[in-house]
């Protein structure tokens, strides 16, 4: 075709822009059988979606920090995109049938998503505090950094009461003040200070809007966690998880946590 470059001897081509060598490279199954590759991608694939969502919760925290919204909302909005396309990689995988699975699962030896930095971070930005996040990462000086910073900062949900503090909104001091590296407790101030936002939406428009926002990030939450579990029970049944855990039952029990708890009890006040 004329007019279309063909020669990239000497120039950047679509596969050198991408790093698609490495890219490409990257899926090594351990088996000749033919569900690791999928099992691999989907991991994978996952992973870099994790990646963004890390970028741009990054991004979200900075701006909340600052009381730019707008930004953060832009950030916020991606981030449910990118839910939605993971929520949907559920049915790929789901095409794999025990079987299939058992095929090469020895192979996998002890390595779990449980042992997903990424993940964790996600969760750690978020607001979840708890200890056994960071354990599997301790022979990572790297990742613990990382891991670390994130545990001892505030997160996203940190940030969103901070502003409505500085909005005039009577967040207690104790909730403010907190040792940000200990699990987040539940306020019935908080769920005050929510409500006030929900029954005068017009008057604090951009906060009811975030709070909207944060809504849909954690239903999204659920949803992968749910999707998670439901495809891992038709996959492994009642078996015990790879990393160790009761599997199923475990990834039930993760379905109960909150990241956001007051913006769930609100509904039911208003
Ligand atoms: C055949 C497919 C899969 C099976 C059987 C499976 C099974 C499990 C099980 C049993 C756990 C609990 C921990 C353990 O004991 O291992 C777990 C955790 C986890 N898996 Fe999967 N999984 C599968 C696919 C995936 C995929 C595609 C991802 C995407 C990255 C993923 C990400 C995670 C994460 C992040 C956790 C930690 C969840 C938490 O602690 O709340 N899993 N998985």
């Amino acid at each position: 075709m004329k007019g279309v470059e063909t020669d990239f001897s000497r120039k950047m081509s679509y596969t050198d822009y991408l790093g698609l060598d490495t890219l490409l490279a990257a899926q090594k199954p351990l088996t000749g059988q033919h569900d690791e590759n999928l099992f691999i991608i989907i991991h994978q694939v996952q992973e870099l979606w994790m990646k963004l969502m890390n970028t741009e919760i990054g991004l979200a925290l900075s701006c909340l920090r600052v009381d730019d919204l707008r930004p953060a909302f832009k950030a916020l909005a991606r981030v449910s995109r990118i839910q939605r396309q993971m929520v949907e990689a559920w049915d790929v995988l789901s095409t794999m049938t025990p079987a299939d699975y058992l095929s090469f699962r020895d192979s996998l030896g002890s390595s779990s998503g449980f042992q997903s930095w990424q993940y964790r971070l996600l969760e750690i930005r978020l607001g979840a505090r708890d200890s056994f996040m960071l354990k599997p990462h301790q022979h990572r000086a790297d990742l613990s950094a990382i891991l670390n910073e994130s545990f001892h900062a505030p997160s996203l949900y940190d940030e969103a009461l901070r502003l409505l503090a500085r909005r005039g909104l009577p967040i207690p001091a104790h909730v403010l003040e907190r040792d940000l590296a200990t699990p987040y407790e539940a306020d019935e101030g908080v769920v005050a200070a929510w409500g006030v936002i929900y029954r005068e939406s017009a008057a604090y428009f951009d906060l009811y809007e975030m709070a909207e926002e944060l809504v849909d990030l954690e239903d999204s939450f659920l949803q992968w966690r749910f999707r998670h579990m439901t495809t891992v029970e038709r996959i492994i049944g009642q078996r015990m998880g790879t990393g160790g855990s009761a599997g199923v039952g475990y990834l039930k029990q993760a379905l109960e946590r909150r990241f956001f708890p007051e913006l769930w009890t609100v509904r039911g006040r208003l």
